[in-house]
């Protein structure tokens, strides 16, 4: 069976963040399974305009194209003031169709809530895009962080990932 491409989005572009190695963490866990073929979108690396255009700029265009060609989505989120950050809200805009009939799975964190108010807050945007979004979540607690629980959490959440990313894929020609 063709591998499940999964696209690990990073989604804090701040100067000086801690999503870049996170991200980084969460693409090798699932780099792990063989069945899966994943790649990193890093928000930090596209350069988006201050303000949404009227034609999508390349940078955009580029971002849907990663979207589009992904079967699965494994959402690297902080939390800030319970929410998620501006970056991915603007970034998760630019496309639409492409993030329909698939499934997204969250790692988030934060501190004592571990990010929980964001993955929520997520699950909502993600419903209007017709994105089915994975029960469990890694959720980690940069006061406190377990290694070892957050493997735990991890395999959890790519279990659900692989089972929806499989369903999903081939039901997605069928859909009308
Ligand atoms: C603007 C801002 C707001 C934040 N609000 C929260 C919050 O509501 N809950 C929380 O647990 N952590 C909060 N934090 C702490 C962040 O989760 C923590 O700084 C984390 O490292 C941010 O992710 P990043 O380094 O990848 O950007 C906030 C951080 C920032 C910068």
């Amino acid at each position: 069976m063709e591998k499940l491409r999964v696209a690990v989005i990073v989604g804090s572009t701040r100067m000086g963040r801690v999503g870049d190695e996170i991200g980084r963490w969460a693409a090798d866990r699932a780099s792990a399974r063989a069945g899966l073929d994943v790649t990193t979108v890093d928000l930090a690396e596209f350069d988006f305009p201050a303000r949404y255009p009227e034609q999508a700029t390349e940078p955009m265009r580029d971002f849907t194209k990663r979207i589009d060609h992904a079967d699965a989505f494994v959402i690297v989120t902080p939390e800030y003031n319970r929410s998620f950050p501006a970056s991915l809200k603007q970034a998760i805009d630019y496309a639409y169709d492409e993030w329909h009939g698939k499934p997204a799975g969250f790692v988030s964190y934060g501190h004592r809530s571990e990010g929980w108010f964001a993955v929520e807050q997520l699950r909502t945007v993600f419903t209007e895009l017709h994105v089915v979004t994975m029960r469990d979540f890694v959720g980690i607690n940069l006061l406190d962080d377990d290694l070892r629980e957050r493997e735990r959490q991890a395999d959890t959440l790519l279990d659900q990932l692989t089972w929806w990313g499989t369903a999903l894929r081939n039901a997605r020609p069928y859909v009308s």
